[in-house]
């Protein structure tokens, strides 16, 4: 199999400069996110049982904010070729440590470095873009799913996992995270519910097919959905 290049994107100046500090802020953090332990096991397992059930081995895939390449570790086999891409090289350093110390080959998965804001110019050429947990870290839903949407093809699968601070207590978003960013602990993040997720998916030709939350514990924030292409 021959490997393709990870798409180039197209960028502002002021584009470029909100990459470098989310890049840096998840090099940062990226050994310690590695080491962290699941919190929800069974809710992870149960999303990646979901995810592959909707992936067929004739699937190209996109990984969009893949972090360490956990998922896409186990969702690999079931696609044709899948790319995983974060923001952060660090991430993506580990991924592919990862990648390489695994007892047989996966010659499906590739990893790279790639902003999910930055429109790709590949074309509408995947069956599925997966985001898990970034949703809420881009600058701008919009601009974001502008770039997303056309890199699938029409019919093509966008499945997500997203945290939706508006639905937690609201001191959480409005003072612990910006105390929390003033000290460098966290990053820039939006504040939604799944109903405004689910309408600003709506607006950028998705029809959204199911929404659902996996988590086993407590009141689980993390809105699985399914969305399809139409336009
Ligand atoms: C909370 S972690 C989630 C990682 C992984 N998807 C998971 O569920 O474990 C968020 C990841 O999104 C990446 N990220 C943040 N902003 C991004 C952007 N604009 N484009 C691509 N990746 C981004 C970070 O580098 C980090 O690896």
């Amino acid at each position: 199999m021959h490997p393709r290049p990870v798409p180039s994107p197209v960028t502002t100046p002021a584009h470029t400069a909100s990459t470098g500090a989310k890049a840096r802020f998840w090099n940062q953090v990226a050994r310690k996110y590695a080491a962290d332990p699941i919190v929800d096991v069974a809710g992870y397992e149960a999303t990646l049982r979901r995810v592959q059930a909707l992936l067929s081995p004739e699937h190209t895939v996109l990984e969009l904010g893949c972090g360490t390449g956990s998922a896409a570790l186990r969702l690999a086999a079931s696609t044709r070729r899948m790319l995983a891409t974060d923001i952060s090289a660090e991430m993506i350093a580990i991924a592919r440590e990862k990648l390489a110390s695994l007892p047989l080959p996966l010659p499906q998965l590739r990893f790279g470095v790639a902003d999910a804001e930055a429109t790709a110019t590949s074309g509408a050429c995947h069956d599925a873009v997966l985001a898990f947990n970034v949703l809420h870290l881009v600058s701008d839903l919009d601009l974001a799913l502008q770039a997303i949407v056309p890199m699938l093809r029409l019919g093509g699968l966008f499945i997500s996992k997203t945290p939706c601070l508006a639905e937690m207590n609201p001191l959480i978003p409005r003072l612990v995270v910006p105390l929390m960013r003033a000290l460098g602990k966290a990053p820039d993040v939006l504040v939604f519910d799944a109903a405004q997720l689910q309408s600003t998916f709506q607006r950028h030709g998705l029809e959204v097919e199911a929404v659902e939350r996996h988590g086993t514990k407590r009141k689980d924030i993390r809105v699985f959905m399914v969305a399809r292409r139409l336009r």
